[in-house]
């Protein structure tokens, strides 16, 4: 056969197949829904709050804070959406700007993004950022509008740059005379409140609203309201969305969890024919994200990460399934030296073992050595294939999972 007949064959299976999905784009992240089971206590409390924008009028500061997956952005997402509607219908002068702060990263593009979402286009470069700063607060008077700023992630740029963009606006409205601005800050994580000043904290909390994560029978219930849109009548089974619902439910109640398993498990069903989506879809799409999130982890890891981590793959390989640090530094200064890096020293090395420990890639035990102390041994976290698997798709450093480190067989082999 040839490759285009080989394609034409798979793609009309496809097609023959195609009994599972009816509108898969439901179920992808960026899918705003228009009803939000579980979450109308939030919105009608921020319908209430954010109501006298549409008579001119400026409204509390709003803090939202929840765990991740847990309905945030999508909310205020179709929240702001509804007010838009009202306000065109009402002819009110009412605009709203969304950052997302962990995605535009600086003060100087935040307000590069919160002009444009007035209509006006600043360079990207060239200008300071107070320059940039003046800019906004000009062009937004000019407008004579009430504003909401909406800094979704603000956690993100306040750890990254403190809160000096936050106190500016937090003050902003002593300055204009015409507009009038208002602040939604979201984050899904609290301790970034303790890196800012006390008076942007108490401006920007004026109201605070809690997302809970939800439970095992909140998440079915939303999975079963997307399903309808996104499967064929029958094809889900009640057991394979109770598992997802479970599964998510476990950790921390994560909505985009679950939908996240709803999908693949879709997928993996339509992918092998079958015409249900059943438990074992849902744990093999279980298998599959983890085994996504694995990878693109250790994709992302710094050099000196990556060979900290694949020393231990190779003490693991030669027999040492525990080592102690001496050892994973032995090889590790090995390695750097053939991927022509400088090492880091070993104090260096002992915090980059820590930081792979909490993050799940290594696993770091203590244990006691009688009468000689403590030592510390440790062991990879993940199996060893998937290390091999990410390194041979690794440009700079793949050929290292081959190499064998000479300081390795002689000395160390059954060591331990
Ligand atoms: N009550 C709900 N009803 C329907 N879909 C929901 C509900 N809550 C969350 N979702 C969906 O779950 C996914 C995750 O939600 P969202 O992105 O709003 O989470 P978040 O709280 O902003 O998380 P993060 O803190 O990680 O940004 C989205 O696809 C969203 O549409
Ligand atoms: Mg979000």
């Amino acid at each position: 056969m040839t490759k285009i007949d080989v394609l034409d064959s798979i793609f009309e299976e496809f097609f023959r197949n195609a009994k599972i999905f009816k509108d898969r784009e439901v179920l992808r992240h960026d899918y705003l829904p228009t009803h939000f089971p579980h979450r109308e206590e939030q919105i009608r409390h921020l319908g209430k709050i954010i109501a006298p924008v549409l008579r001119g009028s400026r409204c509390s500061n709003i803090f939202i804070y929840g765990k991740t997956g847990t309905g945030k952005t999508a909310v205020i997402k179709y929240v702001m959406q509804k007010l838009t509607e009202k306000a065109n219908k009402l002819n009110a002068p009412v605009k709203e700007g969304y950052v997302n702060c962990r995605l535009i990263g600086t003060e100087y593009r935040i307000f590069v993004t919160l002009c444009a979402s007035l209509g006006v286009y600043v360079p990207f470069t060239g200008l300071s950022v107070g320059e940039v700063f003046d800019r906004f607060r000009i062009t937004l008077d000019s407008h004579k509008v009430v504003f909401l700023i909406i800094l979704d992630e603000i956690d993100a740029l306040v750890k990254m740059r403190g809160d000096s963009l936050l106190y500016e606006l937090t003050r902003i409205n002593e300055t204009l005379r015409h507009s009038k601005v208002s602040l939604i800050g979201i984050s899904n994580d609290l301790k970034f409140k303790e890196f800012l000043d006390p008076r942007v904290l108490s401006s920007l909390s004026e109201e605070e609203i809690v997302f809970r994560p939800y439970d095992a029978a909140e998440l079915k219930s939303i999975l079963m309201e997307r399903a309808k849109l996104a499967f064929f009548d029958g094809v889900l089974t009640n057991g394979a969305v109770s598992l997802c619902a479970a599964l998510a439910a476990a950790e921390h109640g994560d909505a985009r969890r679950a939908l996240d398993l709803l999908r693949v498990a879709g997928e993996v069903a339509e992918r092998n024919g079958d015409e249900k989506i059943t438990e074992i879809h849902v744990r093999d799409a279980e298998k599959r994200i983890e085994h996504n999130r694995v990878m693109e982890t250790l994709k992302n890891l710094t050099p000196h990460s990556k060979i900290v981590l694949l020393s231990v793959y190779h003490l693991n390989k030669a027999n040492i399934s525990r080592a102690i640090t001496g050892d994973i530094y032995e090889v590790y200064c090995e390695l750097c030296g053939e991927a022509g890096l400088t090492p880091l020293t070993q104090r260096r090395v002992s915090s980059l073992v820590n930081e792979l420990d909490s993050i799940g890639l290594l696993n770091a035990r203590v244990e006691s050595m009688g009468r000689y102390g403590r030592t510390k041994k440790i062991k990879l976290g993940i199996s060893r294939s998937i290390v091999k698997e990410a390194f041979l798709q690794d440009e700079r450093l793949g050929r290292l999972i081959q190499y064998h480190p000479g300081c390795l067989p002689k000395n160390m082999q059954g060591r331990r």
